[in-house]
């Protein structure tokens, strides 16, 4: 039987759907019932309910060992979708708990329950660097390459959300070497149906309430689809001990709040967000946040985030599953259809 962490989120509730679809035996974790719900929700958005009931929903928090232990009862295959994504610092203890201290939680269960395989969703944010070589500045490059080999370096300065995923993958790393089978893919953002208030789905949220703002910054995309379809091909296959940036595109975010306020049929945003403003802003939400104790909307790491230019590389994966990505306009098609 396999078991999924994170089935009441967009990754976990889409890998749920692919698994039952194939008739895969599966038991999930909910934390609470409305979370359950959700998942319900994008099943009948599917028109896929009479498979819903297919799934042995558990209640466990993977912070909480005890809950856990009746979840691994009888489990074969893991797979670790549960997270917490947040870029409030004030949520830094939860986000290292639930991402650090729950991935280990995890990892050591699956030792102890002689696990086949283990697949940890990871992110972009959990990769490294790397400086522009001169063959880059020579090819007049602006961008340099990142792919799975870049070394983390803790002299950047990282969100405690990339600490924490960066944290994670050192716990899988820990597994391994304790004689588990793992297998870590690393997420570029990712966009899919359902789950349209929360995650990475508040982009189209944003820009449909008319956000007023753009950057020029890019960083890399991928549809939620293809992200569960090569977990379940890399758990199916003989890969074990690798990780692989799972990204169909790198694009600005000028170019990705266009194409969805386009797709959207919403007014597009006029006001490009300069690093001067960013760095206003983030400071103006610092103190709102400080007197009003309201959550931190903008912080000083995503500020930089949205204008630092980055090309993530997805060949790796390309090249060991022969993968071929579905295109970001397709998948935000996809996603504002279902949306408008
Ligand atoms: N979305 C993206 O753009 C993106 C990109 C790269 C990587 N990732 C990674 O992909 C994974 C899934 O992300 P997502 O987009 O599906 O996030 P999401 O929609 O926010 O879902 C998070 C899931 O984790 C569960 N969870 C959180 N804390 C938990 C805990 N203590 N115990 C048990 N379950 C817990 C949530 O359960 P509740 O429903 O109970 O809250 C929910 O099912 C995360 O690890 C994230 O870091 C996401």
């Amino acid at each position: 039987m396999i078991l999924v962490t994170g089935g009441t989120g967009l990754v976990g509730a889409h890998l749920l759907l692919h698994l039952v679809e194939n008739e895969d035996s599966v038991r999930a974790i909910y934390r609470n019932r409305s979370g359950i719900e959700k998942t319900k929700s994008l099943f009948q958005l599917y028109q896929k309910e009479a498979l819903f009931s297919k799934i042995e929903w558990i209640q466990a928090d993977i912070i909480d060992v005890p809950s856990l232990e009746i979840a691994f009862q009888n489990i074969t295959y893991v797979y670790h979708c549960a997270g917490f994504i947040s870029f409030d610092p004030n949520d830094e203890n939860a986000i290292r708990k639930v991402n650090i201290e729950g991935t280990a939680n995890i990892v050591n269960f699956c030792i102890d329950y002689n696990i086949k395989k283990l697949c940890h969703v990871s992110s972009i944010a959990a990769l490294g660097s790397r400086l522009a070589t001169e063959n880059d500045t020579a090819s007049g490059k602006s961008t340099t390459e990142i792919t799975e080999e870049c070394e983390w370096n803790p002299e950047i300065a990282h969100s405690d959300y990339a600490i924490s995923k960066y944290g994670a993958e050192m716990e899988i790393w820990r597994g391994q070497q304790e004689g588990l089978h793992v297998v870590i893919v690393n997420p570029g953002v990712i966009f899919g149906t359902g789950f349209w208030n929360q995650g990475s789905t508040t982009f189209f949220s944003a820009i449909k309430k008319g956000f007023p703002f753009y950057t020029n910054g890019s960083t890399a995309y991928v549809g939620v689809a293809d992200v569960v379809k090569i977990m379940i091909q890399l758990m199916k296959s003989k890969i074990v001990g690798e990780r692989f940036i799972v990204i169909a595109e790198n694009c600005s975010f000028k170019d990705i709040i266009f194409q969805i306020a386009e797709k959207l049929q919403v007014k597009k945003p006029k006001i490009e967000a300069q690093p001067w403003l960013l760095n206003l802003g983030w400071r103006l939400d610092w103190l709102i946040s400080l007197l009003f104790r309201t959550k931190r909307k903008l912080s000083k790491y995503s500020a930089l985030s949205l204008t630092s230019s980055e090309y993530i590389s997805n060949e790796k994966i390309k090249n060991a599953l022969n993968f071929e990505f579905q295109s970001i306009d397709k998948v935000i098609q996809e996603v504002t259809d279902l949306h408008r």
